[in-house]
């Protein structure tokens, strides 16, 4: 059976690398999956947040995976602290998983910079957490955007160090699902960074809240060069000696469903001007109604609260069991009283 799991971070700032690399996906896979959708609150205090600001970007990651459309009634859709096998579970994978490789993780050396000795503990032991998060409930596919790829390789070493080491097949090998389109949107200052929520300047990104004057402004004066649009010969050059050009073909070809042979035949040779204009009016498109969607949603938490204590309590009913199965390989006594019912 294949089971579908992933989470976005109650950070602030959801941008359109977010939307484009995983929520767009969210919505394609429930058409003929089982899918499970978390909000990572637990992940986003490896890095200090606000109290009142997380439970405020909480209900915002919530309100836009409905926005986009993912239907709750098909969809497990629920915030990760509620559900505290993740965190059970977790302790068990740290013990599983060995330093060399946590040492290996690209993110943590990016996000805990020159100042290691000061990062938190929980920011180190994250894809453990993460491995957690999808194990908890057997899923087999997990789509991301192109930066999640090491930790899933991470989850997938877990599982069989797991595996192998209590002599089972209990957890599944799981495979990402990465799709070609908008895997990694870059920044619209620098095509040689991903766009993402902590880059302080906020021209550098496209927040699925921006309203249409913004997403026309931050486009316009998105940096490109003085070249026309590539027209796939390759005398106009190539994603690596034009990343920002190529990077808003990406974008345009992710939010229209084009295909990016299209684009360069009907913009081919065109100033970039003309093509910024028509990627600016397809972007309000898209965005406008998500965003004005979670405004609606925004104005009444309880309904997204709703939501989120239905999803925590269909997902607890999953979860559960499959952590009772897991402390018989392990050998812990299921005394406690959230086992009593099974
Ligand atoms: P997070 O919150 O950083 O990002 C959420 C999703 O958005 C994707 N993404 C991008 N895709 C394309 N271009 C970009 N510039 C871009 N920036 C972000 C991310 O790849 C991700 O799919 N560790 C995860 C959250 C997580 C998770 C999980 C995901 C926790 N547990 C279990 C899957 C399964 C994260 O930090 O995502």
């Amino acid at each position: 059976m294949s089971r579908v799991f992933s989470g976005v971070q109650p950070t602030g700032n959801l941008h359109l690398g977010n939307y484009l690399g995983a929520i767009k996906n969210f919505v394609r896979l429930q058409e003929n999956h089982e899918c499970i959708y978390c909000v990572v609150d637990l992940h986003a205090i490896t890095a200090w947040q606000s109290p009142p600001e997380l439970s405020q970007n909480t209900r915002e990651v919530a309100a836009a995976y409905l926005a986009a459309g993912v239907d709750p009634k098909r969809s497990v859709i629920f915030n990760q602290s509620a559900v505290t096998v993740h965190a059970e579970l977790a302790w068990i994978f740290n013990c599983v998983a060995r330093l060399g490789w946590l040492n290996r993780m690209t993110q943590f050396k990016e996000k805990a910079g020159k100042n290691r000795e000061n990062a938190s503990v929980g920011l180190y032991i994250y894809p453990s957490l993460m491995a957690a998060d999808i194990l908890a409930y057997r899923a087999t596919h997990v789509p991301v955007g192109e930066d999640q790829k090491q930790h899933l390789e991470l989850t997938r070493d877990i599982a069989q160090k797991f595996n192998y080491d209590f002599g089972t097949d209990f957890f599944p090998i799981v495979q990402p699902l990465i799709f070609d389109s908008a895997a990694r949107v870059m920044s619209l200052r620098d095509g040689r960074r991903k766009m993402s929520k902590s880059d302080p300047s906020d021209n550098s990104r496209i927040n699925i809240t921006d309203d249409p004057d913004t997403i026309v402004r931050k486009i316009r004066r998105a940096k490109t060069d003085p070249e026309p649009v590539p027209d796939g010969s390759g005398t106009l050059g190539t994603p690596s000696t034009r990343p920002e050009a190529f990077n808003l073909l990406e974008v345009y070809a992710a939010l229209g469903d084009f295909s990016k042979s299209e684009i360069m035949s009907e913009f081919g040779g065109r100033p970039f001007s003309e093509f910024k204009a028509r990627l600016a009016e397809v972007a309000v498109e898209t965005l406008g109604p998500l965003g004005d969607e979670m405004r609606r949603l925004m104005g009444d938490p309880s309904e997204i609260d709703r939501v989120l204590i239905e999803g925590a309590a269909r997902a607890e009913h999953i979860a559960r069991p499959i952590l009772g199965d897991i402390y018989d390989i392990v050998g812990f006594l299921k005394t406690g009283s959230s086992f009593s019912e099974n």
